[in-house]
């Protein structure tokens, strides 16, 4: 039977991680995936999960299943981070799942249940996996304009131009917030039209909220979200504990479905879980334990906050030191946008051939689309990418 399987495209970003991997010069740089590292390169365990940890290795009594939806505790800490008190709990369906991208595709799933002719309407570009996942479903996509290369800023009024092809009963799919993979973000005023247009047109909006703290701060990260939500009939979100709580690989997230009709609340619930048996049954429990822990003791999660708000500025340093930094050398203010864009990452607008010059010549690992990951630099490597930028022709 295997005989018949074809080879699957290797993922791009993942595909990055093991060349760099496999280099063997000890200068060279990764800004490929999508993880916070210190100064030192290192990917720390945050304080307050640490010790969320060694309390809980004392308090576990059991590993006994928990329920198909996860902890409520859990879902209801993350509704509190991620909502606010922007729709009432009773109006807001809730699963944890394996990360993220677990939430992602359980989101794309339901959509799927709900309406088979539901088209996802996509950022250009937008984090690749979306594509990838909504292909495998067997889901339409469509793109609309985001992102403007020239300026590397959004493109709103081509956002909006296409967004008017909506139909009824399809979804678009938003960042929340540090858009990836440009890093360039619609401001509140923008979403409000956003959210204007898609109630016009009948449409769902989904938001994947995958770091929020990373961009102005916890609350203004979660504002658009909580604008939409609150704004909309329906709102799926699919949040990520994996960067702003640094905990990748243990696989935490949750799926929000919000209606303002509260009735909805118990099917939407209840076809979730369904969901959740279907894929992996019960999901993983640790690291939503640890975070339910962080976010419900006062001290643990001001502790954690502290080390949010650090790991945030050090990346918006890191913004402005590449952007003065070019500045300098370029003698051009083209590389301004750098210390404009949110969050982890921003796309350089590089072409794919000085891409491929700073991989090979100079050690420097980038998305093939020339998104970097901020955090992959500190300030002795800052220099030494604007200087192998400006080399390379870019
Ligand atoms: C990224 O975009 O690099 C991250 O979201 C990690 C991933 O799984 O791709």
């Amino acid at each position: 039977m295997f005989e018949h399987l074809k080879e699957q495209p290797a993922d791009k970003i993942l595909m990055l991680m093991q060349m760099y991997r496999e280099d063997p010069r000890d200068r060279k740089i990764d800004l490929g995936v999508g993880v916070y590292k210190n100064a030192e390169g290192v990917t720390p365990i945050m304080r307050a999960i640490k010790a969320a940890e060694h309390q809980w290795w004392g308090e576990e009594t059991t590993k006994a299943y928990t329920g198909l939806a996860g902890d409520p505790a859990f879902s209801d800490a993350m509704i509190g981070l991620v909502l606010g008190d922007a729709v009432s709990r009773d109006k807001v369906a809730a699963v944890a799942t394996p990360g993220g991208t677990g939430a992602v595709r359980q989101a794309f799933e339901l959509v799927k249940m709900a309406n088979s002719k539901a088209r996802v309407h996509v950022s250009d570009p937008t984090w690749p996996n979306h594509l990838s996942i909504l292909k495998h479903l067997g889901i339409g996509t469509v793109p609309y304009r985001y992102f403007d290369e020239t300026t590397c800023a959004v493109d709103f009024a081509g956002m909006m131009e296409d967004l008017e092809r909506v139909d009824e009963g399809d979804v678009v799919l938003l960042h929340g917030c540090c858009h990836n993979p440009t890093g360039a973000n619609l401001n509140l005023t923008q979403f409000k039209a956003v959210i204007e247009l898609l109630n016009a047109k009948g449409a769902l909006p989904m938001i994947d909220i995958a770091y929020q703290g990373f961009g102005d701060g916890l609350d203004a990260d979660a504002q658009a979200t909580r604008e939409v939500a609150a704004n909309c009939p329906e709102t799926l979100i699919a949040a990520s504990c994996s960067k702003n709580f640094g905990i990748y690989r243990e696989r935490t997230g949750l799926l929000m479905a919000v209606s303002q009709d509260a009735s909805k609340q118990k099917v939407a619930q209840g076809n979730l879980a369904y969901l959740n048996r279907q894929n992996y049954s019960f999901p993983p429990d640790h690291g939503a334990r640890l975070v339910t822990m962080v976010l419900t003791d006062d001290a643990l999660r001001a502790d954690w906050q502290a080390e949010l708000e650090e790991v945030r500025k050090n990346m918006l340093a890191l913004r402005e030191q590449l952007a003065g930094e070019l500045q300098r050398l370029t003698g051009s203010d083209r590389f301004g946008f750098i210390a404009e864009h949110r969050g982890m990452f921003s796309r350089l607008g590089l072409a794919p051939e000085i891409v491929e010059t700073l991989r090979k010549d100079h050690g420097i690992y980038m998305v093939g689309d020339s998104r970097i990951n901020i955090a992959g630099l500190n300030k002795d490597t800052v220099p030494v990418l604007a200087r192998a930028i400006v080399e390379a022709g870019g």
